[in-house]
Parts: C-alpha cells; structure tokens; sequence
C-alpha cells in the first residue's frame, strides 16, 4: 500500500497595519537603531493597535485567506490547530474563537502551547492526523500577540517581538511529498529563562502581581540566546544528516526568527549562504508561533513543488526542533 504523507497545500497570512519601528521605540526606551540592528537584526515590528482585538482576530484573518486562495469548501475543515502563547483567553480556546468567526460547521478545534516552537509540534501533529488516514482537511495557525505581554519599559525584550498570524492547510498525499520527518524536543528546564510570571494558577492575578509587573514577558536574554543557538543549530544538523540534505540539496531553511545572530548560527552550521535562508525578523520581528508560517506566507511564490525545506525552532519551556518537508506546490496559486 503506499505511504500517505502530510502536505501543506496553502498558506495564508495577516500582519496587523501598523508598524513600530525603531527610531519610535527609541523614544519609548533607551536603546537606538544601531543597537538592536546590530544585536537582534529587527528595523520594525507590525502591532495590533485596535482596542478590543486579540489573537483570534489575526488567526481568522489568516484563515479566512487561507480558504480564498485555496478555493476550500469551509465545510470541509475538519479540524484547526491553533498554536499560542497570546490566547484570547485562558478559556474557552482560541480556536474554537477562530472557528466561530469562519463559520465553520463540520470541524472541532484546540489550541496547542509550545511557546515559539508551537508551529513545528502543531505541524507534527496535524501531520500525525492525516498520515494516520482519519482527517484529510486539518488548518494549522500560528499566531501571537505578543504586544499583549511585552513590558514596553524593558529594553532587553522589547525591541524583539512583533504581532502576527499566518494559517496552512495540510491534507493527504500518495506522492513523496510533504512532511517528511520531524525531530522535538522538550527539557522543563526553561521555565526562570523565559516565561510570564503571573497569572497562571500558581500565581493568580492579584494586585500586588500588577503591581510588581509579574503580568510581562521575561527573559533571561543571554542564556536563552545560548540555549537556542546550540539547539537550533544541532537539531537542524540532524534533521539534514539523517535524511541525506546537505548544501546542494537544501532549497531554504526556515528558521524561527528571535535574533539574526541565532538564524546564521544555524545557517553556518548547515554550511548554508544566508541567502537560502528565510528572513521575517527585519520587518516583523519575533511573532513566536507564527514566525514560521509567516515567512511561507512572503515567500510561497519562491517555492518549487519538491524543495527540501529544513524548519527549525526554539521557544520556552524549553523547547525545541528541526523538521524537513518537501514543499508541494509550485509558487503561489494567486
Ligand atoms: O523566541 C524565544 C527565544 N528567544 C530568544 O531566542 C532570544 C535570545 N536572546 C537574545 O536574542 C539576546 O540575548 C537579546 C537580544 C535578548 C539581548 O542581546 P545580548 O547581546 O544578549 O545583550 P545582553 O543582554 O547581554 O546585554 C548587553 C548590554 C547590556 O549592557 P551592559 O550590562 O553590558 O552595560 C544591556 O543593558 O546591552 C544592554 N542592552 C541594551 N542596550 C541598548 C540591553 N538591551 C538594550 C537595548 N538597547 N535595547
């Protein structure tokens, strides 16, 4: 019988309008354009500015893109992952948020949590779904706000993230396409590195977790920086040698945008020139889970059906991983 694979066969995306650069960031904080050009690589980061709009917002709009360009009955989405660190709510998910706005009558929806490498383990496991012949339509979105837990006084994190969102559509194939092997891996070792101190249900919110900023994202920069360069770098490694990829056979690789230091890190270790790698992070910043999908998004039109594609990321918790798809498609269908 033969194998069936997982492709993506769509992408779609939204960043919001508007866009902080540097030189407004340098009158929130105390940092210059030269600074964070020459120690993270981000000139500006897109913000959802609009009162009362949240992840779901930039999820649906990415979806619903999604569904134009590929001419996809809705009815026919059966299941939708979204990947976050920036729900909407601690409950209900932000999926099933998403899957209210699209209308979607015939699909069931959760979220998954894996900081900034969700898009991989959700890709992972949206793969898992269709290779194992029960779901042939599944969208995957990644998506964060991250302006909603980002202390606009800490210049270590501030100039770093962006808002975002960027949706594909994985369905079955009998060619040998698609998602071709994975590698994650999770340590709980992140946690003081990198996480919201409050809020969750060991520290409710109270007024003294405001009151001392607990409500933020904090990061211990420089381990963090550490831990990603050595993990991106060793499981992109493996992921080419264990399948046979190298310089002359690798179309792009597509790391998750934190810092410009760790992509060609990860870059020199894969012997690659930094023009085969995929880059947001000047104009979007770090979006967390939608890093990923947004750089498909921008440059789905460079895609030749059969590209050796490596992804690679590292978010809290730790966690971290490498994957190689064949890309399915031919440039955009637009
Ligand atoms: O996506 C999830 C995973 N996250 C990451 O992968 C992020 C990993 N970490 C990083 O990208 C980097 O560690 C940062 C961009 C967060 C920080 O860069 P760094 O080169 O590690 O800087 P640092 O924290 O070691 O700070 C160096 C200096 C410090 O000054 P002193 O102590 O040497 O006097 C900071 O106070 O740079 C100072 N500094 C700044 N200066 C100007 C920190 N932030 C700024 C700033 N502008 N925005």
């Amino acid at each position: 019988m033969e194998k069936t694979r997982a492709v993506i066969t769509g992408v779609g995306g939204f960043v919001p309008e508007y866009i902080l650069d540097n030189e407004e960031l340098s009158r929130m904080v105390d940092t210059t354009d030269e600074w964070i050009m020459t120690r993270i690589g981000v000139k500006e980061r897109r913000i959802l500015t609009e009162e009362g709009l949240g992840t779901s917002y930039m999820a649906a709009k990415a979806a619903q893109q999604l569904l134009e360009k590929t001419g996809v009955n809705p009815q026919e989405i059966e299941c939708v992952i979204v990947t976050t660190s920036t729900p909407d709510y601690h409950f209900p998910s932000t999926a099933s948020l998403v899957i209210g706005e699209l209308g979607l009558k015939n699909a069931f929806a959760y979220d998954l949590q894996a900081a900034c490498c969700g898009f991989l383990y959700a890709m992972d496991t949206a793969a898992a779904l269709v290779e194992s012949g029960r779901y042939k339509k599944v969208m995957v979105i990644g998506a964060d706000k991250m302006s909603s837990m980002v202390d606009y006084t800490d210049r270590a994190t501030c100039p770093i993230f962006g808002d975002g969102a960027a949706a594909v559509l994985v369905e079955p194939t009998t060619e040998n396409i698609g998602w071709m092997d994975s590698y994650l891996r999770t340590d709980g070792q992140g946690l003081p590195y990198l996480c919201m101190k409050a809020g969750g249900s060991v520290c409710p919110p109270s007024h003294f977790t405001v009151d001392n900023r607990m409500h933020y994202l904090h990061q211990e920069g420089r381990t963090v920086f550490k831990f990603a360069v050595t993990n991106m770098s060793d499981v992109s490694a493996l992921i080419a040698e264990r399948n046979g990829l190298d310089k002359g056979n690798i179309a792009w690789v597509i790391p998750h945008q934190a810092n410009v230091r760790i992509i060609e890190a990860v870059a020199h270790r894969l012997e690659l020139s930094m023009d085969k790698v995929m880059m947001n992070i000047q104009h979007f910043g770090n979006t967390s889970a939608a890093t990923l999908p947004l750089a498909l998004w921008e440059n789905e039109k460079l895609l030749k059906k059969g590209d050796n594609l490596i992804f690679t990321a590292f978010g809290a918790g730790f966690t971290w991983g490498a994957a190689y798809m064949k890309w399915g498609y031919d440039g955009s269908p637009e």
